[in-house]
């Protein structure tokens, strides 16, 4: 399903050849995502330990009047627009609501996986006939210069779920200050954040029993071996999941469970690995409000209002370019 432009190919197979020559190994887990990815993903989010969307669905549910005041939504017509979409789950509950006042919008949802888009396209078509749909493909880093030679329509950018969490600091930063320069005074951002928690809750979101979050990391090698040729064998590499409360990370490794060597076709290389060596897969980190607000703030925003769960596990921050 993916198109791999020749481009494309090049960057999967250049970091695939960085991340697993440096010390110690890494893979980014923003390659996470091709079909059987996002299939993968759909059913984390159904997981009882996987309590993220869950607490953003309960804000969306229970304070959709409230976000619709905030956003403005009431006004002049804008563009909707999702980053990394997904299902959609979560703005279905505000594009129905947005619908009943009568908002005039166009649905604009980005995502890399074209699977998960024509679902999403599917389910919204049916659900809601008269809503106006714009579809992007594609890594929404990229997807962000088009914006600017866009509509100079009121924008209201959603980027939720909590994909934040995957960006360091400074990457998050970046992104952010990115956003920034192709918003006007009155378009939003809307960001959802996971926050700081018993440890051990969060633990458990990453190393659940059923053991779904360990064959979402295995299906990269998977990737891998499909996309470069490569012959690496999932049933050697083992998902180890950890929580570092001081920084507020969670971090994921696929650890492998003995010296072996993995041959990459299209590389042209072997990889060594030791036993137990670990391969950093990916970085979900945590926030608290103090460090959403410098964040807003280092990147050009500021803090319109912030909506919580009951629980106050997560965040969804609206933010207004200053
Ligand atoms: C989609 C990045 C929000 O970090 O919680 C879920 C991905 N990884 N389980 C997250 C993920 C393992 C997820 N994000």
């Amino acid at each position: 399903m993916q198109t791999s432009s020749a481009t494309g190919t090049n960057t999967f197979a250049d970091d695939v050849r960085r991340g697993l020559s440096s010390a110690p190994k890494f893979l980014s887990s923003k390659y996470f995502y091709d079909d059987e990815g996002s299939r993968l993903f759909q059913e984390i989010m159904k997981l009882p330990e996987y309590y993220l969307t869950k607490s953003e669905f309960e804000i969306f549910s229970t304070q959709t009047k409230q976000i619709y005041e905030a956003f403005g939504a009431s006004g002049a017509e804008f563009d909707l627009i999702e980053l990394g979409a997904g299902d959609g789950a979560k703005t279905s509950v505000l594009v129905d609501y947005f619908l009943e006042q009568n908002a005039v919008f166009t649905y604009v949802p980005i995502d890399i996986s074209e699977e998960a888009l024509h679902f999403l396209t599917e389910k919204f078509h049916a659900r809601f006939p008269n809503l106006s749909i714009q579809t992007e493909r594609g890594d929404y880093f990229r997807t962000l210069e088009t914006f600017q030679s866009k509509s100079d329509r009121r924008k209201i950018i959603l980027f939720l779920g909590s994909n934040i969490g995957n960006f360091g600091r400074q990457q998050a930063h970046d992104f952010f200050a990115g956003l920034r320069a192709v918003m006007n005074e009155n378009d939003r951002l809307f960001i959802g954040f996971d926050l700081q928690k018993d440890p051990r809750v969060i633990l458990r979101a990453y190393d659940d029993a059923s053991g779904v979050t360990a064959e979402f990391n295995l299906n990269l090698l998977t990737r891998i071996n499909r996309e470069l040729g490569a012959d690496f064998n999932p049933a050697d590499f083992s998902h180890y999941a950890s929580y570092h409360p001081i920084e507020g990370a969670a971090r994921s490794f696929l650890m492998s469970r003995k010296t072996q060597t993995v041959s990459i076709k299209a590389l042209n290389k072997t990889f060594e690995f030791a036993a137990w060596e670990p391969i950093f897969m990916e970085i979900s980190q945590k926030y608290n409000l103090a460090m959403i607000e410098d964040l807003a703030n280092a990147s050009g925003f500021q803090i319109a209002e912030n909506f919580l769960d009951g629980k106050h596990f997560y965040a969804d921050s609206l933010w207004k370019p200053v």
